[in-house]
């Protein structure tokens, strides 16, 4: 089991249909679905019990806690960012926010 954080975005989630096309070992997916998230990228492993979506935040202390408790992933693999690098001008907050107190 891997946890993978951000994978509804474009990094994530082509490294998640990647790795479910090679590997039988199953991936809890961590997204927030901010305006760059997108599952439709992953309707191909809708209903594939080898991916688990949650939906939260990568900055809720208590959500990854549970997440690391409950399914013991042995890596963690953070591609949650806020990486449109004209938006950190109208809301540098966010950037702050996830890209470094969340990390
Ligand atoms: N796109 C590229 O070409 C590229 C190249 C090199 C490195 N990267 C890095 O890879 C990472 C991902 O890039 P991307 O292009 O996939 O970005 P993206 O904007 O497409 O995806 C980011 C994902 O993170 C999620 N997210 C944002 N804040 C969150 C939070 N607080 N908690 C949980 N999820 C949250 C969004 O909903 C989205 O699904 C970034 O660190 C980026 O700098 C990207």
């Amino acid at each position: 089991m891997i946890l993978v954080t951000g994978a509804a975005g474009f990094i994530g989630a082509n490294f998640v249909l990647d790795w479910l096309a090679q590997s039988q070992e199953p991936v809890v997916n961590l997204d927030k679905l901010t305006y760059a998230g997108n599952l439709e990228t992953l309707a191909s492993v809708q209903g594939d019990e080898r991916h688990t979506f949650v939906q939260g935040d990568i900055g809720d202390s208590t959500l990854v806690a549970r997440l690391l408790a409950e399914h013991q992933p042995r890596a963690v693999i953070n591609f949650a960012a806020e990486s449109h690098v004209d938006r950190s001008i109208h809301s540098p907050e966010d950037f702050i926010q996830t890209n470094v107190v969340g990390t």
